[in-house]
């Protein structure tokens, strides 16, 4: 229990449901509710509770608790007295809109106020249908969401900046270029992993939050990743423009032909479709909120780059 100074009585730790937990993000999300002092309630499938994931929960003092996510009763029953639900779920169809649907009906139905849905991402709100697949099935759980009789928040982070030498490669430091299409001047948000984590960990304690919540860790354009991937790795990068945006579209639709990986989360063509829309400027964040918690840190572009040997 913590003590309320203000009230001199005392109250019971923020409970957060939380799906997803034992992925990437989910485990970082946890980490900081802890440091934070929530109770942390993290969902885990009958496969997964016993990996090496849900053993790092419990040891961070988390209560795994093993869920049927086809089950809205078990759902309901996993969210009994929590304060939030934070979903990090990653999937297809049945995960962000079938099984997210099910865990926000149980959220409902056990009278949990808050619900965070796993968007993390650039802001798709006036992104046209169509244009990503990921974002699409984000929106259709989306208009469940803002139909249900609970308080959401949706956080968004523009790309992981992790993935700018990753699945996004920007930056290509073996030939010494940044690769683009379109405008090298078109600002791009991108947020780390960790800090995206540590930010929903503090929205998912604050009773106050918004609908939605916009957040980066740096601003760059592809001119700005020139001058800080030359400085960093100490070598100078120059510019390689592919081709317009309407080039990439053309790749885009080759790709899928060639590769469609209609199953996978993440095939090429989906992470070209996330390059597209960012350069195109449609998914960028009007408006920041990263001063909403004073205690965090953000994480610039060049603290992720590799240093030069
Ligand atoms: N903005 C960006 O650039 C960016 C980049 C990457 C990811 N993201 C987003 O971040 C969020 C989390 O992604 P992540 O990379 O952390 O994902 P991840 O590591 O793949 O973890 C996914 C989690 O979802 C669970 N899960 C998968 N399928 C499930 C199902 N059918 N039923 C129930 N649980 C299921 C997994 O549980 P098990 O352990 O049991 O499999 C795991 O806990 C997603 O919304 C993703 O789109 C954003």
């Amino acid at each position: 229990m913590a003590t309320d100074s203000k009230a001199g009585s005392t109250t019971l730790p923020t409970t957060i449901v939380l799906a997803g937990s034992t992925g990437s993000l989910g485990l970082l999300i946890a980490y900081h509710l802890r440091q934070r002092g929530a109770t942390v309630r993290a969902l885990v499938r009958p496969s997964s509770s016993a990996s090496a994931e849900a053993e790092s929960l419990r040891l961070q003092g988390a209560e795994v608790v093993e869920t049927d996510y086809s089950s809205v009763a078990d759902l309901t029953q996993a969210c009994q007295g929590a304060d939030c639900v934070v979903s990090a779920l990653s999937g297809l169809r049945q995960v962000i809109v079938d099984a997210q649907t099910r865990l926000l009906n149980a959220a409902v139905a056990a009278g949990v106020p808050r619900f965070i849905p796993s968007d993390y991402s650039a802001d798709f709100t006036r992104l046209p249908e169509g244009s990503n697949r990921n974002f699409d099935l984000r929106r259709e759980f989306q208009q469940r969401l803002d139909q249900a009789p609970i308080q959401a928040t949706s956080i968004f982070n523009g790309m992981f900046m992790d993935l700018f030498t990753g699945q996004a490669p920007l930056i290509q430091p073996a030939i010494r270029r940044i690769v683009y299409w379109g405008s090298a001047d078109q600002p791009l948000e991108s947020t780390t992993m960790v800090d995206t984590a540590a930010y929903t960990a503090a929205a998912a304690l604050d009773p106050t939050t918004p609908r939605y919540l916009r957040i980066a860790g740096d601003i760059t354009t592809v001119r700005d990743l020139q001058v800080i991937a030359s400085e960093v790795m100490g070598q100078p990068f120059k510019l390689l423009r592919v081709g317009g945006l309407g080039v990439l579209e053309t790749m885009i639709k080759v790709t899928k032909t060639l590769m469609p990986a209609e199953n996978e989360v993440f095939p090429p063509w989906q992470g070209m479709q996330y390059m597209h829309n960012m350069l195109s400027g449609q998914v960028s964040l009007p408006t920041l909120d990263n001063d909403r918690y004073p205690d965090l840190h953000w994480t610039k572009v060049q603290d992720v780059l590799p240093k030069r040997g």
